[in-house]
């Protein structure tokens, strides 16, 4: 078990990396101040995690918000209905969200946080890889608009997050792949022994070998971390944890959001950046078809969609 910890003052938290880390009922409600929860969650991961999480939480007054399922949902129209549950249910202040998904159910359940009655606490539960290893972490929290994507949002911090590795076992492998882009990213933005250390592992890694993820999903959030404690909202630094999300975000929006998946959209992204890089002669040409070689392994996109110029 790994516990890193994002200092921010007086909203640091912890953040912690353990196979069945969820269903540590004692530490989990440790987090929680008052006597009511409410769960967010997607109609794919209410059937997998949703009532064995309840069972942890006995002795509290909890109940959920399920949303339909995609980045398509990641809206005004769920972050709305998020706040109208809470209100017919007459939630206070003391209410304590806890955001049970990847990175779509986090964000909009961070925003949910953020907004209600000016702001109450939230738990991350990221189930994704993706979600374990970027979006979890670090207090960015949003949902789109149909001009652009995240255009809706706050920097607001969770109380804790807890990054259970057993939930990767139900994750498709196309979504796994797709985590592997951010999983990458730390690679290639500053750790090059990190990045050599993923060429030497690919076989653990989809092999889905428990000691091999917790070290990798570990890595990933203490550089992110590491960059967040240094420049929560953005003014410097943490631009470097959006390499490749420009040509990312435009893929995405412009191939449909779910088309591309998230990660395979950004993961296309560093790949244009890179190129661009050697253009600029700022980048090695045999360091960018590394990033390639590597990116290709996890069966990711390399090249942007035809029907885009
Ligand atoms: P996602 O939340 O859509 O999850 C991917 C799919 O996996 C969904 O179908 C989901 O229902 C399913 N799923 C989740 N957990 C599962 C499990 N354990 N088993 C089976 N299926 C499971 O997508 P994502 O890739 O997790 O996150 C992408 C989102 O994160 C984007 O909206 C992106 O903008 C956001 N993001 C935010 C930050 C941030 O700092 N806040 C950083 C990176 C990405
Ligand atoms: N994923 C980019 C950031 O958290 O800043």
């Amino acid at each position: 078990m790994a516990t890193l910890n994002l200092e921010l003052g007086e909203r640091s938290y912890p953040i912690f990396i353990e196979a069945g880390a969820m269903n540590n009922a004692v530490r989990l409600t440790s987090f929680i101040r008052g006597k009511r929860i409410c769960i967010i969650t997607n109609d794919v991961v209410a059937p997998l995690y949703l009532e064995s999480l309840k069972s942890k939480l006995a002795g509290f007054d909890v109940d959920d918000v399920i949303l339909p399922d995609g980045e398509a949902f990641k809206n005004l129209t769920s972050f709305e209905l998020i706040i109208a549950h809470l209100l017919e249910n007459e939630h206070g202040r003391d209410t304590t969200l806890i955001a049970l998904g990847g990175g779509v159910i986090g964000d909009v359940t961070g925003f949910a946080a953020a907004s209600y009655q000016r702001g109450i606490d939230f738990i991350q539960i990221p189930t994704t890889l993706l979600s374990q290893v970027d979006s979890s972490v670090g207090g960015k929290t949003a949902v789109n608009h149909p001009l652009g994507k995240n255009m809706v949002g706050a920097f607001y911090q969770p109380k804790a997050v807890f990054i259970d590795i057993d939930s990767l076992k139900t994750l498709p492998v196309r979504e796994f792949n797709a985590g592997m882009a951010e999983v990458i990213k730390y690679g290639i933005l500053g750790d090059s022994t990190f990045f050599s250390w993923l060429e030497d592992n690919i076989d653990l890694i989809k092999a889905g070998d428990e000691n091999t993820l917790a070290s990798m999903i570990e890595t990933c959030c203490q550089c992110k971390a590491n960059i967040v404690a240094q420049d929560e909202t953005e003014a410097g630094v943490r631009g470097l944890l959006n390499l490749g999300h420009t040509f990312g975000h435009a893929i995405e929006a412009e191939q449909g959001y779910g088309n591309w998946l998230y990660g395979e959209a950004v993961v296309t992204g560093m790949v244009l950046a890179a190129k661009l890089a050697v253009a600029m002669n700022l980048l090695e040409v045999s360091d960018c078809r590394r990033i390639e070689a590597l990116i290709s392994t996890f069966d990711l996109p390399i090249t942007a969609p035809e029907t885009m110029s």
